[in-house]
């Protein structure tokens, strides 16, 4: 039969015991038989509406007719009752809510606690007792960490740190770094251009930047002489992707600019940051090569830091530097005077200033360093690699 609440007669400990018992006792039977929302709604209702629930007829008949001296002790039990049946009346919701969690877990594994928070987790609730969730800290990625690490070569140099914008105009781009329109150099760059500019004049026409060294121009026409700046970033060529091409790569671009600075000045340069950047026993060789806005040009090459410049590893052949014993590093030269033309008005005279300048694959150099053999496995975001860098 149903519980009701009844008149109390006797208010002594005992009786009251009793009397909470078999409430309890009815929540509970009640509580687990909820299975929908329609049903936990007639038990709430049944239990703590205002009007005729059973927690107010509780109170009336209960408390309100209690003798004075037995008020404080009847007080307490409903008060209890009171919490008993609130915690029942949540409880009730959550568990219908998950249908797939057994309300009756006697004789299984999980404890009362357990069951508990399980239940309140999938219903969404926040349990306060299980420790924080840890946010894994991040790694440098190792072409990021070899340019900072490249940068901070230079900087001890006295170098600061320029950039410029990746989407580039043609001007900065070629034409104020010696390319003139039309001229086969242009075609060694692999650009990639930006749609639909055929109404604009050629040097205001968009394209991705092929190399770091337009920054050389803005830089100085923002900054008088003497200058000397590092600059790394992202630049992008219409090379399809393979083991050693990437159509996005980076680069670390130099320039120093002063009265009197000489070819002498650009070797020892680099050949002190190979030294600070691969270890002292590396040695640099420089040879003729040509780009528009040096001369002379040349490419640096490092001795081999991994088989030591003798071309073998053991018994086997080296294959990072394929057994020359040299590896290509970078491209560089004196700034050529026609440079300087672009950005004379700034303090740029070719009669009065030189430089030089140079500019490195930062990828590359990271392939080599770590002992990577494909370039793309540094852009397609496979953690399990990326991880061995934490
Ligand atoms: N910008 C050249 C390239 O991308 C490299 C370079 C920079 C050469 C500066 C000379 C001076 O190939």
């Amino acid at each position: 039969m149903a519980y009701s609440v009844s008149k109390l007669t006797d208010y002594s400990a005992a009786a009251l015991e009793r009397a909470s018992a078999e409430l309890f006792s009815a929540l509970g039977h009640e509580a687990a038989a909820v299975q929908s929302e329609a049903d936990w709604k007639i038990f709430r209702d049944r239990w703590m509406a205002r009007k005729n629930g059973i927690l107010p007829q509780i109170n009336d008949i209960w408390l309100k007719g209690a003798p004075k001296g037995a008020k404080r002790e009847v007080g307490q039990h409903v008060n209890l009752i009171k919490e008993r049946v609130e915690q029942a009346v949540a409880g009730a919701k959550v568990r219908y809510q998950i249908p797939t969690v057994p309300i009756a877990h006697a004789g299984s594994e999980i404890s009362e606690v357990e069951f508990q928070r399980g239940a309140l987790e999938k219903a969404g609730f926040v349990d306060i007792t299980l420790p924080g969730v840890r946010r894994p800290i991040g790694a440098e990625h190792p072409v990021i960490k070899t340019m900072h690490e490249m940068v901070s070569v230079f900087q001890k140099l006295g170098y600061s740190v320029a950039d410029g914008p990746v989407i580039e105009t043609d001007y900065y781009n070629f034409e104020a770094l010696n390319f003139p329109p039309n001229h086969p150099a242009r075609d060694t760059q692999d650009t990639l251009f930006i749609a639909g500019q055929q109404g604009k004049p050629q040097r205001e026409r968009l394209l991705l930047r092929t190399h770091t060294s337009p920054v050389q121009i803005r830089t100085m026409e923002t900054m008088r002489p003497p200058i000397r700046i590092v600059i790394p970033g992202t630049v992008h060529r219409n090379d399809p992707p393979d083991a050693s091409h990437s159509p996005m790569f980076h680069q670390i671009e130099g320039l120093a600019v002063d009265t009197n600075i000489t070819f002498g000045d650009l070797k020892g340069t680099l050949d002190h940051a190979m030294k600070e950047f691969f270890g002292s026993s590396v040695k640099t060789s420089f040879r003729p090569s040509f780009f528009p806005f040096t001369e002379p040009s040349a490419e640096m090459f490092v001795s081999c830091f991994i088989c030591g410049g003798s071309g073998k590893r053991g018994s086997d052949t080296c294959r990072p530097c394929k057994q020359t014993g040299w590896i290509e590093i970078l491209g560089c030269g004196m700034v050529d005077p026609n440079v300087f033309e672009f950005v004379k008005d700034n303090g740029y005279d070719p009669k009065k200033v030189s430089g030089f300048a140079f500019g490195m694959g930062a990828d590359r150099i990271a392939l080599l360093k770590y002992g990577v053999d494909d370039i793309q496995l540094f852009f397609n975001g496979d953690v399990r690699f990326l991880e061995q860098w934490a």
